[in-house]
């Protein structure tokens, strides 16, 4: 008895091992064989009930269905911006990230427990095609991306792609490469492990404020000035935002080689962020501002950390 339920046991871990490292991707996202079952996971030949044969009425409804609030196809739970190690079969991402862990990208409804402020909106209300900077000089105007509706699907490659995070190899009709510094099937869905290219995804939709030139901030471009991206980072006395902050608060770099650089994640998250603006953040020095160029108490701009403290980790004024 015993014997048999050894060899049973070795046959589970077998399948989970192979089932593993069939794909970098993670999830059902990705590395198929000929004769998958993935795309039944997500496809109907002819009862779908959304375009594009999905078997959710939309493609943000079908995500959600594994990786939201009520999900349990996922551990990566988007819309509270938490990894819940055991709530799906899945072990992908398990063995690296720390059960109830605050998501790299941050969380659309809800980040570190608070309601978020702001989110790249797909659904109800908010949502529109029209992004910033679309285009190399339109910083502080809307130009429409080439997705009618904007998708978790306008930034992922359900079916995987080369890049990191299943991001999309082409992106509003840009080629985007983000450099897959992940590892395999095991994950980390906790520690940023950026690698060259972090901001190519921003660009593809906001081309506008990614200017990398030196005295980018002091040089006129289009009729607006901008924060230099893309730097390796060195700046007075401060060496290194990541370990040295101000009261505790650091801020994370992309690794490339042996230089950190700033990229937009830096100091935005991708997803939503729930950081609060007071202050000269709440509308700019009129209290009445409106977007863009301005962070209000109900709208954050995606920024990582509360107000300007996103400044201070580096500048230390
Ligand atoms: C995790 C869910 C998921 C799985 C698994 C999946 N798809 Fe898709 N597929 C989608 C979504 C979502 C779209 C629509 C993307 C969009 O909104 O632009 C799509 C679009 C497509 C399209 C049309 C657009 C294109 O990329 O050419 C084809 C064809 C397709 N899928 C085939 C397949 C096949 C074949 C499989 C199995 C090998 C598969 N899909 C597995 C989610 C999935
Ligand atoms: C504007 C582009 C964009 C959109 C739209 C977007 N994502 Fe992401 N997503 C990212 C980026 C960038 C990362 C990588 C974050 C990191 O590692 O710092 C990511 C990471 C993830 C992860 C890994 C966990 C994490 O938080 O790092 C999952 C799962 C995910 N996205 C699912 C979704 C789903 C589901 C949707 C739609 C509801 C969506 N994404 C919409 C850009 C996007
Ligand atoms: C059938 C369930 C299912 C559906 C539907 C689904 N996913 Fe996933 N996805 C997973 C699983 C499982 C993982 C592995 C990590 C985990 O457990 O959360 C994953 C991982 C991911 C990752 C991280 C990839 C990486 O490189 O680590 C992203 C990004 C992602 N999904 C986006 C999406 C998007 C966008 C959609 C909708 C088009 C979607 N997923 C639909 C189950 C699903
Ligand atoms: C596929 C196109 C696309 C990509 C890629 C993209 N964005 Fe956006 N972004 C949009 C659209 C459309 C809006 C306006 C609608 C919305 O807020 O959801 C927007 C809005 C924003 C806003 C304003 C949000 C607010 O509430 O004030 C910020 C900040 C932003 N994006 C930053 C980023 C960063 C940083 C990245 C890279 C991680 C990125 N975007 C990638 C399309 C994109
Ligand atoms: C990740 C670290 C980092 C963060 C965060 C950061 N900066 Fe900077 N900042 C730099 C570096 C590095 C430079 C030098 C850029 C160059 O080489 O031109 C710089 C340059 C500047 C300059 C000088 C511009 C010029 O060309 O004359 C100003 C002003 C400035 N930052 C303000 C800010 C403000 C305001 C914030 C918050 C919104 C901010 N910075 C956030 C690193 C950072
Ligand atoms: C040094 C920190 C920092 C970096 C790096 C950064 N941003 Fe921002 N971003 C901000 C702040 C602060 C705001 C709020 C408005 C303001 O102060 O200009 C903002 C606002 C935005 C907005 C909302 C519209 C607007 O102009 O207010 C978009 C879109 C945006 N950023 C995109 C990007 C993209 C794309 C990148 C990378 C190419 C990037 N940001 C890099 C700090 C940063």
């Amino acid at each position: 008895m015993r014997k048999y339920f050894f060899v049973l046991l070795v046959a589970i871990v077998l399948v989970l091992v192979i089932a593993g490292t069939a794909s970098a991707n993670g999830g059902p996202h990705g590395g198929y064989t000929a004769t998958t079952d993935a795309c039944a996971g997500c496809h109907r030949a002819h009862t779908a009930t959304g375009p594009k044969l999905l078997v959710e009425t939309s493609t943000y409804a079908l995500c959600m269905s594994c990786h939201g609030t009520t999900g349990t196809g996922a551990d990566t739970d988007v819309q509270d911006g938490y990894f819940l190690s055991t709530r799906s079969a899945s072990t992908t991402g398990t063995a690296n990230t720390t059960d109830n862990a605050p998501l790299l990208a941050g969380g659309f409804d809800f980040y570190k427990t608070v309601a978020t402020t702001s989110k790249h909106e797909m659904t109800g209300a908010g949502n529109t095609n029209l992004a910033w900077g679309n285009g190399a000089t339109n910083r502080g105007v809307q130009v429409a991306i080439t997705d009618a509706t904007f998708s978790c699907a306008s930034c992922h490659d359900p079916h995987g792609s080369p890049n990191y995070r299943i991001l999309k190899a082409t992106v509003n009709g840009a080629a985007v490469a983000v450099a897959q510094v992940d590892e395999g099937a095991a994950k980390d869905y906790d520690t940023e492990q950026w690698s060259t290219g972090q901001s190519n995804i921003c660009a593809a939709c906001h081309g506008a404020y990614h200017k990398t030139n030196p005295g980018q901030g002091s040089t006129l471009d289009g009729s607006t000035y901008t924060h230099r991206i893309g730097m390796a980072y060195t700046y007075g006395a401060n060496a290194n935002p990541e370990t040295v902050g101000m009261g505790g608060l650091t801020l994370p770099l992309a690794e490339t080689g042996t230089n950190n650089t700033v990229a937009c994640q830096t100091c935005h998250l991708p997803h939503g962020s729930s950081a609060t603006m007071a202050g000269f953040a709440n509308g700019g020095p009129t209290g009445s501002g409106t977007q863009p160029g301005n962070t209000t108490v109900a709208d954050s701009a995606l920024l990582r950390l509360d107000n300007r403290a996103v400044c201070e980790v580096c500048h230390q004024k």
